[in-house]
């Protein structure tokens, strides 16, 4: 409300130059480093088992896998070995995006998690994906061993994608699953890391990122964003439909995919998908899923 307030202020007063300079600052509505501070917090917290240390709003909503909960009651209320983690925030949409891996302890975990801030540096929304054994294809080792070689690091200002571009690369992907002849601008080389299952395993310098049809078209619903320009990455957590034969086809189970994007290609995937059912089942008619299910 407050954005949108500042951007109908700014439309007002824009027949100046200079009006449509503060205009391109306004649409920064967040600071990268308090951003970049939270998402660091966010790290301490879950290695101390802390979530006080979470400066959250008043109203703050916690969720995992789509369930919400009292913080103190999920898995923040306890410490882990973390092994790995890469950030990345969205200062237009005041959010952040970590990937946590902690494999060498038990039980072991990969959790993907999406933080929405205020202005003044307050956390008002967590919502994390929680993988652990029995979640689809989990196995945190061989995630580690693989995201910890691959390169999301920052992009020269001249090469890098606009948000709109980032974005689409990665909703085509998840189009794809309703609309199989969708082209999806995958880059070579592109790999795709879903659970324990890396398709760079077949061949490194390939694009082994397109996947086969579904047995059926899905419709991936309920897509939240985090978008960040400097490292061309975006996060989409999302609802999974039809893999797990335990709930109702639709919307389907948590999921949670972030994507590196160069050059309005995608270079790497990443999917976490949690089940309500031991390893999603996999009961549903017509077999597995393609990609991820090859193992
Ligand atoms: C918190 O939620 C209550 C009830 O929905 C609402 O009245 C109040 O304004 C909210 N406070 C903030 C700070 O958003
Ligand atoms: C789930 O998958 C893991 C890894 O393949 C396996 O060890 C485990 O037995 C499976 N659990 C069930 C209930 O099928
Ligand atoms: C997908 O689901 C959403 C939400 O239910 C709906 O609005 C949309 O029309 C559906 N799209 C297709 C292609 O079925």
């Amino acid at each position: 409300m407050k954005r949108r307030m500042t951007r109908i202020t700014l439309k007002a007063g824009s027949i100046a130059l200079a009006g449509m300079a503060i205009a391109a600052d306004a649409s920064a509505a967040c600071s990268r480093d308090m951003l970049q501070g939270l998402a660091d917090t966010y790290v301490q917290a879950q290695t101390a088992g802390n979530a006080a240390a979470l400066p959250l709003a008043a109203n703050a909503s916690y969720a995992e896998n789509d369930v919400p909960m009292d913080i103190a009651a999920g898995v923040l209320a306890s410490g882990m070995t973390v092994d790995f983690t890469r950030s990345f925030v969205d200062t237009t949409l005041c959010a952040t995006f970590t990937e946590l891996t902690a494999a060498t302890q038990d039980p072991p975990y990969v959790i993907h998690t999406r933080m929405e801030a205020t202005e003044d540096g307050k956390v008002s929304k967590i919502e994390s994906v929680v993988t652990g054994p029995e979640d689809w294809v989990f196995g945190a080792a061989e995630h580690l061993a693989v995201t910890r070689t691959e390169n999301w690091g920052e992009i020269p200002e001249g090469q890098r994608d606009t948000r709109e571009v980032i974005q689409a690369a990665a909703d085509a992907y998840l189009n794809n699953w309703g609309d199989p002849e969708l082209p999806v601008p995958h880059g070579t080389p592109c790999s795709r890391l879903e659970g324990r299952i890396s398709t760079a395993a077949r061949d490194p310098e390939g694009q082994t990122c397109t996947m086969g049809a579904f047995p059926e078209k899905l419709n991936v619903t309920n897509r939240r964003y985090v978008i960040d320009e400097t490292v061309g990455a975006v996060a989409i957590f999302h609802s999974f439909p039809w893999l797990d034969a335990g709930i109702p086809k639709d919307p389907g189970t948590p999921a949670s995919q972030s994507f590196r994007v160069e050059g309005g290609m995608n270079r790497y995937i990443h999917e976490v998908t949690a089940c309500t059912t031991p390893n999603c089942s996999r009961g549903r008619p017509g077999g597995p899923p393609p990609g991820g299910a090859q193992q």
